[in-house]
């Protein structure tokens, strides 16, 4: 393979990676906020999230072959899994292995649930909250197809995409906080300290 095909396929790769991974957290909004994908059953968003944050990881892994494998730029494995020790574009790159980093952290929690417990395999999962931007950072900071027009749209259309999930989940969140405190007020057996006479 020439270096030049494996520029492509790293090119070409980082855009899918993105988009795979925006919609990996579109659906991870969905499955938490108990959204029916129409046509799917109500587990069918939960295998979908599963199933599509395995093949996004597949692609980041032929992403980051690409690029080490392709000699014209030096790019080493330890670039790619230690963050800004590269000589080559040391930030752009080292934002593109944080989150790596952060992407892998929640994928082997997540293979590992049943044995870490809930409460730790979520903490870890709120990293993919922080992982999506830093990768988009990193896209936009080291591509070469930063500034045209078709990475222009589907920048914008995933940035647009998640900002409008992650509005729709702070919204419910707030709304059952609202609830939360009304509904336990009326639960005589459960009285709210300040409800105490
Ligand atoms: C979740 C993690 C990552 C995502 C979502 C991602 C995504 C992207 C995107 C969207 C681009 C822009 C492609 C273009 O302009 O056509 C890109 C470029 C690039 N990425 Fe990543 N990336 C990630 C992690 C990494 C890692 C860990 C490395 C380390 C080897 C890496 C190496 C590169 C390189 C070298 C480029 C520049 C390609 C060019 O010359 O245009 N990426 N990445």
């Amino acid at each position: 393979m020439t270096s030049e095909t494996l520029w492509y396929a790293n090119r070409a790769t980082g855009a899918v990676c993105l988009i795979l991974f925006t919609v990996v957290v579109l659906l991870g909004i969905a499955v938490r906020l108990r959204t029916k994908i129409p046509g799917l059953p109500r587990f069918g968003t939960v295998s979908l999230h599963r199933t599509l944050s395995l093949s996004a990881t597949v692609f980041l892994v032929l992403h980051i072959a690409a690029a080490v494998i392709d000699g014209y730029v030096d790019i080493t494995l330890l670039d790619a899994v230690v963050p800004f020790v590269s000589d080559y574009q040391p930030l752009w790159l080292g934002l593109g292995t944080v989150a790596f980093d952060l992407m892998l952290a929640v994928l082997v929690t997540s293979l590992l649930r049943a044995r870490l417990g809930h409460r730790t395999w979520r903490a870890v999962h709120w990293l993919a909250y922080a992982s999506w931007p830093i990768a988009l950072v990193h896209g936009i900071g080291i591509g070469t197809d930063t500034g045209a027009d078709w990475m222009t749209w589907l920048t914008v259309s995933c940035v647009a995409a998640v900002l409008a999930a992650f509005g729709i989940r702070t919204a419910h969140a707030a709304r059952a906080a609202r609830r939360t405190p009304t509904a336990l007020l009326r639960t005589p057996e459960r009285p709210l300290e300040g409800a105490r006479s």
